[in-house]
């Protein structure tokens, strides 16, 4: 595995790949649900590309920047085991040198949800990403349906500026209680762990209602803040229901995927998880067709 930390040498490792390369963009603190995105790059490409960077322009100067988890050489370690050839891990300077100024703002999808909670938070994303694309040249490009909202801003940038590349979405990996599986999970202490587990019973009760054919977006989310009041360490950001393709939320009966999602505060910690209704379309599959295709 290369570890590589600068321009030129990324360009020529670039250059000797033959084949499909898959690239997974990501911030570090690596988990499951990271190596899930890293597996599938593996198993559908010549080679696999992981980058590694706490991209600073989609941090808000009131958010944890400074205090995102980081661990290089375990994250090193992870990647060599599934059988990663590079990882990229350039520095905040090389990514945004003195003088740089170039953003990108995915206008309308990037509005609403995380983009309303968090103000400058989809153009930092979308520049790295545009960033990493161009300094990568991925075949396919691999990212978590946990982070909805991201895909369909990714998608968005991909058709507009003609990017040449696929995306591909993989489901979100959790742990046993039903946690997504996330860097910021680190956060919690043991009472907040615990009372994290709400927001997955809530998109299940969600799940269950739509399931017996309830198709009103209110009642759908009458039904997860029912469940979200149960938990006295749940504060709740917000709690959507959208069109799966278009992200504007519903309010009237629908037919259509729906993208239940929410952003939950339990301490000083934002969790975010989301679904897709009918539940059937939370696979490999249904994802690519629904969020990426
Ligand atoms: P990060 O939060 O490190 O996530 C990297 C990728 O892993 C994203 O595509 C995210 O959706 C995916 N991921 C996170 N948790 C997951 C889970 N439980 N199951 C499946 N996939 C999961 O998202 C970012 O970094 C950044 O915004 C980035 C795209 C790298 C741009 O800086």
């Amino acid at each position: 595995m290369q570890v590589i930390d600068n321009i030129p040498a990324l360009r020529q490792m670039r250059a000797q790949i033959n084949g499909r390369l898959g690239v997974v963009p990501t911030m570090g603190a690596l988990h499951a649900g990271h190596l899930s995105l890293v597996e599938a790059a593996r198993a559908e490409n010549d080679a696999v590309l992981v980058t590694i960077f706490v991209n600073p322009t989609q941090f808000a100067a009131n958010e944890d920047l400074a205090a995102y988890p980081r661990d290089l050489p375990r994250d090193l370690d992870l990647l060599r085991e599934v059988g990663v050839d590079i990882v990229f891990t350039p520095t905040p300077d090389l990514m945004y040198p003195p003088g740089y100024q170039t953003y990108i703002d995915v206008e309308q999808v990037s509005q609403g949800l995380e983009g309303a909670r968090r103000p400058g938070h989809f153009r930092g994303v979308a520049t790295v990403v545009a960033k990493l694309f161009n300094l990568t040249q991925p075949t396919v490009a691999y990212f978590g349906q946990k982070d909805a909202q991201q895909v369909a801003v990714i998608r968005q940038m991909v058709r507009d500026l003609n990017f040449p590349l696929e995306i591909a979405v993989c489901p979100t990996m959790r742990e046993p209680d039903g946690l997504a599986m996330s860097s910021r999970n680190v956060y919690l202490n043991a009472e907040q762990r615990r009372a994290a587990s709400v927001l997955y019973r809530a998109l299940q009760n969600a799940g269950d209602i739509y399931a017996a054919g309830e198709r009103d977006p209110e009642v759908l989310r009458r039904a997860i803040f029912d469940t979200l009041r149960t938990e006295p360490l749940a504060a709740p950001d917000y709690v959507s229901i959208a069109d799966a393709r278009t992200l504007q939320e519903l309010t009237q009966p629908s037919d259509a995927p729906m993208l239940v999602s929410l952003t939950v505060g339990i301490g000083k910690t934002h969790l975010l998880d989301n679904f897709i209704l009918p539940a059937e379309l939370n696979d490999r599959v249904g994802l690519s067709r629904v969020l990426g295709g």
